[in-house]
């Protein structure tokens, strides 16, 4: 089972650059987000007032009546509120830029409360600027610990933070436990912090999620696609989702490093077993980029963005077929890729006689999960257009499991259901992003 380690950020003595615990920290801190691409940090900088005065300005900002709450926008993607979705109704948030400096805290306070609330305003900037310490500390640490502490100063000169106040309320009694979807941040490096209120799960390179448990003294350092793509790999940016069990509200606050400007490899991450993964990018039209909703959905983002044509090569998102049986042909372009049941994507080359011939969900219903349907994608390399032609059987009726696949080794796995209405249910947005539609609508 994976833990999390835990990094001491309180010993005076540590935090001392060039110490021998300076070094210490830094090589663990570095380690910890190669590994998992996030740690808990104990630090102390934060008081216990002002932890309890930041949580009490969450509770009366998420408590302003939703038509104020929307007035929080932004000219930057991703930065304004995010509420009111369907598929994550337990999940509110809202967020501002320059998070550490009073000009950004004033223009977003300005709109939230209009006669002012100094008493907020103080205590957002004060956390946020210590916030900010603890991310400077763990930046400076993970560039010394790979011998490229000479681009720091441009690093630095780069960093601007977005703050990111969230709120996920309890669910209700027959209410979906999914606080938010599974996602990497898109920043280089998040401080994220909560109330008493635990619900963040961390997925381990080895696919496994795992609960992350929190002291209220305890914060969470992650590394987001920037810092992936900066060290060409070497940090991680692991998904991360939330999920609410018990009946207190989760409150947390979260603020992520974006730079204004270019992300770019450094050459000392590169060599003959390394080769250089990632082109510079600008880190704020990488987010433009994520931000359209045909690519949130996408495995990697960060790979698929290509920075030259600021255009994706993806041609269809991975899916699975909803009908029995698929017939699928194409011109002579090839595009189609399978993921194989060990998670591997390979792609199928084809000759011009050649037709791909895939159960979809329905068989696998059918089947009691004998045929298997398959995730599949379209990318497009090369210059020339692909044209395919599918036909797809579908059933003007009930898919019915026959008792011959059921026995004490293999249990009734989906119940009937109506064809039709299946695929009624996976045409609404909010099924769309289901892992499995199939399970999720008929699964026993
Ligand atoms: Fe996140």
């Amino acid at each position: 089972m994976h833990k999390l380690p835990t990094i001491n950020f309180t010993n005076k003595r540590n935090l001392k650059p060039g110490s021998t615990s300076w070094l210490a920290t830094s090589i663990e801190a570095t380690r910890s987000l190669e590994e998992y691409g996030c740690f808990i940090a104990e630090f102390d900088k934060v008081t216990p007032e002002l932890n309890d005065a930041v949580f009490k300005g969450l509770q009366d900002l998420f408590d302003l009546p939703i038509e104020v709450k929307v007035q929080n926008k932004s000219a930057k993607p991703l930065y304004g509120y995010v509420g009111q979705i369907p598929f994550i109704p337990l999940y509110e948030s809202m967020g501002f830029d320059y998070s550490n400096t009073p000009d950004g805290v004033k223009s977003f306070v300005d709109v939230m409360w209009p006669n002012e609330n100094e008493a907020f305003s103080a205590t957002v900037l004060a956390y946020n600027r210590l916030a900010a310490e603890l991310e400077e500390m763990v930046t400076r640490m993970v560039f010394e610990t790979y011998g490229v502490e000479k681009y720091l100063d441009a690093h630095r000169k780069m960093v601007t933070y977005l703050c990111r106040g969230m709120k996920y309320r309890a669910p209700e009694k027959n209410e979906t436990n999914m606080g938010f979807v599974p996602h990497t941040d898109k920043d280089f490096i998040t401080v994220l912090h909560q109330n008493g209120v635990n619900g963040l799960e961390v997925k381990a390179r080895d696919g496994q999620w795992f609960t992350v448990e929190l002291k209220p003294s305890s914060y969470i350092v992650m590394s987001g696609d920037g810092a992936m793509a900066w060290s060409n790999e070497r940090l991680y940016s692991p998904f991360h989702r939330v999920t609410m069990n018990g009946n207190e509200n989760r409150y947390s606050i979260a603020q992520f490093s974006f730079l204004e400007g270019i992300i770019e490899t450094p050459k000392e991450f590169v060599d003959e077993e390394h080769p250089l993964l990632f082109k510079p990018f600008d880190h704020l039209k990488y987010l433009e980029f994520y931000s359209r909703p045909e690519n949130r959905t996408l495995e990697s983002a960060l790979k698929a963005y290509s920075p030259e044509k600021n255009e994706t090569n993806m041609g269809f998102v991975p899916h699975t077929d909803k009908d029995f049986i698929t017939v699928l042909h194409q011109n002579g372009v090839n595009g189609l890729e399978v993921k194989a049941r060990d998670g591997q994507w390979f792609t199928v080359e084809l000759k011009p006689s050649s037709y791909i011939v895939m159960s979809g969900d329905g068989a696998m219903a059918w089947s009691n999960e004998r045929l298997y349907s398959p995730f599949h994608r379209v990318t497009m390399n090369g210059n020339e257009n692909r044209y395919s032609i599918a036909q797809f059987s579908f059933l003007e009726g009930i898919i019915e499991t026959p008792k011959e696949f059921v026995d004490e080794e293999h249990p009734l796995l989906f119940k009937p259901f109506d064809h039709l209405k299946y695929l009624e249910f996976y045409s609404r947005p909010e099924n769309r992003t289901l892992e499995s539609a199939l399970k999720a609508y008929c699964g026993v």
